[in-house]
């Protein structure tokens, strides 16, 4: 799959909510703006930020809570997504860029960032868009643009139970069938929580730890409404994938609510340290 076709994924999917699709609790979110206020960037990258939801809310959160704003920039793959993020960010002190988190340049091949620039890089359920191989690619590049001492937060899956991350992404691939999603569909990679921070540890980051441990919660109408929202067939076959998710469904990972149908995933939001 060449990096053009996977472009256009993002671009397909335009204006859709994350945070509604991915059912996170109002606290979520929350936990991971404090957390980069409280450590007092004065750079601060927000990562494959899609339409740039979280850097928005959190140069709210810096304003709200009085800290002096840090100079925020955006990287994000998809061009229809870029636009968006430079919208939403317009009257804020952040510059939006479109390009690849694993050369870390734009799609011209222009390079973007130095090596310890920022003091702290945030992700958001966006980590297991990179395939296996490219996982430590990515984790280095982070590693690299980082200041010693700086903070890596990432906010994504963290599986502990092999076979629900194996239904989990059997679902994903899905819905990115049915929403047109091909380049993501093929791509796509659910790290195991360990998996993880070992990745972490081999690109040279430590003090890795959770800083919260949630549920993801997917449900088959907020899919629907927000991949979809016009074609029910699709909508009706994703309900029944969900529905005939066995281990899931035995290991208490189905939550019915109403005519809605959701699959919960364990997340976590993780927190790393360049030495
Ligand atoms: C699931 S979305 C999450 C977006 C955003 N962080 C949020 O929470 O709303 C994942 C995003 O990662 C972007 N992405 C995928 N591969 C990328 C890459 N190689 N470099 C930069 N961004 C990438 C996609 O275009 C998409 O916008």
């Amino acid at each position: 799959m060449s990096s053009l076709e996977i472009l256009k994924d993002y671009d397909v999917v335009g204006n859709y909510s994350q945070d509604e699709v991915n059912g996170f609790s109002n606290d979520v979110i929350p936990t991971l703006i404090n957390a980069v206020i409280d450590f007092y960037p004065k750079t601060l990258l927000d990562c494959m930020a899609g339409d740039g939801n979280l850097g928005q809310r959190c140069l709210e959160t810096f304003a709200e809570r009085k800290v002096p704003a840090p100079e925020m920039q955006v990287l994000e793959f998809s061009r229809v997504q870029s636009e968006i993020a430079k919208a939403r960010l317009a009257q804020w002190n952040s510059t939006v860029w479109t390009g690849d988190i694993l050369t870390m340049a734009t799609h011209d091949g222009e390079p973007l960032f130095t090596e310890n620039m920022f003091d702290c890089i945030m992700i958001k359920s966006a980590n297991h868009e990179i395939p296996l191989a490219s996982q430590l690619q990515m984790y280095s590049q982070l590693f690299r643009i980082l200041k010693p001492g700086g903070l890596f937060i990432n906010l994504g899956f963290a599986f502990e139970d092999e076979k629900a991350r194996d239904e989990v992404r059997h679902l994903a691939q899905c819905k990115d069938s049915l929403a047109g999603l091909h380049g993501a569909a093929a791509n796509r990679y659910f790290l195991m929580k360990d998996e993880f921070y070992a990745f972490l540890q081999n690109a040279g980051f430590n003090g890795i730890r959770p800083l919260k441990t949630f549920n993801y919660n997917i449900s088959a109408d907020r899919v629907g409404k927000n991949y979809f929202p016009t074609e029910r067939a699709k909508y009706q076959a994703f309900k029944n994938a969900v529905a005939s998710s066995a281990h899931l469904k035995e290991n208490g990972f189905i939550e019915s609510k109403g005519t809605d149908l959701a699959f919960l995933a364990r997340g976590e939001i993780t927190i790393a340290f360049k030495p």
